[in-house]
């Protein structure tokens, strides 16, 4: 049965080739001081930096540059963050970058004000904001996370080897994201393909739970199916507008709370999935799809009912003369055939895992409940085992 939920999205979309164009809609919102956050310098190399300058500026701003943040963002530039925030009296966090760069804006935004240390205070304990908040926005330049419509905000700790997300509320929410298609055009074929894995493994941790009629499993099933159909003009031709454009849309909805509603959710993989990162800094998507089948497989039995209906409903296995398992197991067959035709990592070891890591990493993967199969640390392990 659909479980009781209320809902709200507070994100306001501007989405399309001109959508950046908006930010001169969003700016006279905010105060003077724009703190400009981005990454390694993508945003240089392909204009998107120089446009948003000359935005700013036009619209009188004063912008204090955060730049260097790195994919997998970690506590220490999380700190420095806090610091440039904090003393320059940031009135806006603009993020322009991938779910990096936005997950680390939200935990900025959250964290400058904290009196606690935010580590510990958000990732270790777990509890809610109660300070002041900076507001965000994002120009999304990598499609994947959903971090653009979400409280998401995934930080690592290399010293203590963990890699843990927030999910905060919708007062963490970006206030505006800018999506243009078009800006997704540069990033390079891997991390495309770990970006279009991230979105179909967002949709299969929220729809492999649970054995109810569900409209948000419906609403899944068509997400998947338009990814999956995308997925594989995309890969032929990267600069595909419709293909892109559909794929950055599906992420957004994938993860923007929508799909989870009324329903139980699994995220398993995610968390083994963040594990291996905090050992091996691997690109997110990667460390999913190098899981995700040993995992599958492993659970298949303990939902046997929703594996058939994916084969059946997103594969398109004819059930005619099989038996529930050769159907389920059959899309399962054809969800790896996508995989490798994307040129997924499908192992961990070509993340660079080794064994004596294993351990370690099931024991950073933090069980999760919603699932069909609430896994030991012995079951996490072999998983580990098997996707070696
Ligand atoms: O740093 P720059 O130079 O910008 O390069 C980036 C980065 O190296 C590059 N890139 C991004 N846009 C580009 C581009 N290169 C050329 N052209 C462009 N247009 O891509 C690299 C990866 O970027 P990153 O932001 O790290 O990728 P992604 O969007 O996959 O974000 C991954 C992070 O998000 C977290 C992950 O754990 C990871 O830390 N997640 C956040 C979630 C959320 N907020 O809900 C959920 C996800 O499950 C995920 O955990
Ligand atoms: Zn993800």
């Amino acid at each position: 049965m659909l479980g009781n939920f209320d809902y709200c999205n507070p994100t306001k979309l501007y989405f399309g080739e001109d959508s950046l164009n908006y930010l001169n809609e969003e700016l006279p919102k905010y105060g003077k001081n724009i703190m400009l956050t981005y990454g390694g310098g993508s945003i240089k190399k392909n204009g998107i930096y120089e446009q948003i300058i000359s935005i700013l500026k036009a619209n009188g701003k004063t912008v204090f540059e955060d730049s260097g943040v790195m994919p997998n963002p970690t506590v220490q530039k999380l700190y420095e963050g806090c610091k440039l925030a904090k003393e320059n009296g940031i009135d806006l966090i603009l993020a322009v970058g991938g779910g990096s760069v936005c997950d680390y804006a939200k935990a900025v935004s959250v964290s400058a004000y904290c009196e606690d240390d935010p580590w510990e205070k958000y990732y270790l304990r777990m509890e809610d904001v109660d300070n002041r908040i900076i507001p965000v926005g994002c120009v999304l330049t990598m499609v994947g996370t959903g971090s653009e419509m979400n409280g998401g905000a995934v930080i690592t700790n290399h010293e203590q080897k963990l890699k843990i997300g927030h999910v905060f509320g919708e007062n963490v929410f970006p206030k505006f994201s800018l999506l243009n298609p078009a800006f997704t055009f540069t990033f390079p074929r891997h991390q495309m393909i770990a970006g279009f894995y991230d979105i179909m493994n967002h949709i299969t941790e929220q729809y492999f739970s649970g054995e109810d009629d569900n409209t948000s499993d419906y609403i899944s099933e068509g997400l998947m199916k338009s990814l999956i159909h995308a997925s594989r003009i995309a890969i032929k031709n990267p600069h595909d507008y419709e293909a892109r454009s559909n794929i950055m849309w599906t992420a957004t909805w994938a993860l923007n709370t929508l799909i989870a509603k009324g329903k139980s959710t699994d995220w398993m993989v995610h968390m083994i999935g963040q594990s291996i990162g905090a050992y091996t800094d691997a690109a997110h998507g990667m460390t999913l799809s190098a899981v995700s089948m040993a995992y599958y497989r492993y659970i298949c039995p303990y939902g046997l009912n929703k594996f058939k209906r994916f084969a059946i409903n997103v594969w398109d296995v004819a059930s005619d003369g099989k038996t529930d398992e050769e159907i389920a197991s059959e899309g399962l067959d054809r969800m790896e055939a996508w995989m490798k035709g994307l040129g997924l990592v499908m192992n961990i070891s070509d993340l660079g895992v080794t064994e004596d890591m294993l351990d370690g990493i099931a024991k950073g993967s933090f069980p999760m409940e919603g699932g069909y199969k609430v896994l030991g640390h012995n079951e996490i392990v072999d998983i580990l085992k098997q996707s070696m």
